[in-house]
């Protein structure tokens, strides 16, 4: 099987977690787009989705699944997003598709995270993929600074903009020892809006798609 079926397998386990009548938390990017693919042949079970991006927003309403603001939703039982790395205890790197801020939020507001992924995302340690942070335009060069004294080499998304108006900084060479201390430490700095490590919420249920079919991590 290709990545992509890995991935279409993983998003396809997750179905079973949606509760019939409720609203669904939708993450953004490759995998998820093949479970709102595959949410659309069950949207009459469902009352509709909160969505984290512009782009899933877009997919979710060419599917006709009916859409909620956050504000009006209330908690949501459950989020489905993919990740970019994963270790075995769910701590995440996420925000490859830029997509973090709001992804954060809906995570935050469910009460349980489904992360779905083909099984390469899985690792022993994060920071191999480069860690994702989404800042103030003003706030960039002083946030790279800051980045470069606690050992990492920031990257400029440039040409890059997030659905909310922000930059991106991609950080290199960051060696992520302890996620939920350095997510806490990097929240801390002046201008960053949000930090791609998903550790103080980590996901609850990690849905990989392997060659040997599905595998779940809890
Ligand atoms: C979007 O900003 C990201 O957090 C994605 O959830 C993550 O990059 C996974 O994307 P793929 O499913 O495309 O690998």
């Amino acid at each position: 099987m290709s990545q992509d079926d890995l991935k279409r397998l993983a998003a396809k386990a997750a179905l079973e977690y949606v509760v019939e009548g409720s609203i669904i938390g939708v993450g953004t990017g490759s995998t998820v787009n093949h479970f709102i693919d595959q949410l659309a042949g069950i949207k009459h079970l469902i009352d509709g989705a909160v969505s984290s991006s512009e782009a899933s927003t877009k997919r979710m309403k060419m599917h006709g699944i009916p859409l909620y603001d956050l504000n009006a939703s209330g908690q949501l039982d459950l989020y489905v997003d993919g990740t970019d790395e994963s270790t075995r205890y769910l701590h995440l790197i996420k925000g490859g598709g830029g997509a973090l801020t709001r992804e954060k939020i809906v995570a935050a507001a469910s009460k349980r995270f489904v992360c779905i992924a083909d099984d390469s995302k899985l690792v022993e340690r994060l920071g191999a993929f480069p860690l994702p942070i989404e800042v103030i335009p003003m706030a960039r060069s002083y946030v790279a600074r800051e980045l470069v004294k606690l050992g990492g080499t920031p990257m400029w998304r440039e040409g890059f903009t997030t659905d909310n108006g922000n930059l991106i900084l991609d950080i290199h060479n960051l060696e992520i020892m302890e996620p939920v201390e350095m997510e806490k430490e990097l929240n801390n700095i002046a201008g960053i809006v949000t930090v791609g490590l998903f550790a103080i919420r980590p996901a609850d249920i990690l849905i990989l798609g392997t060659q040997e079919g599905i595998k779940t991590i809890q």
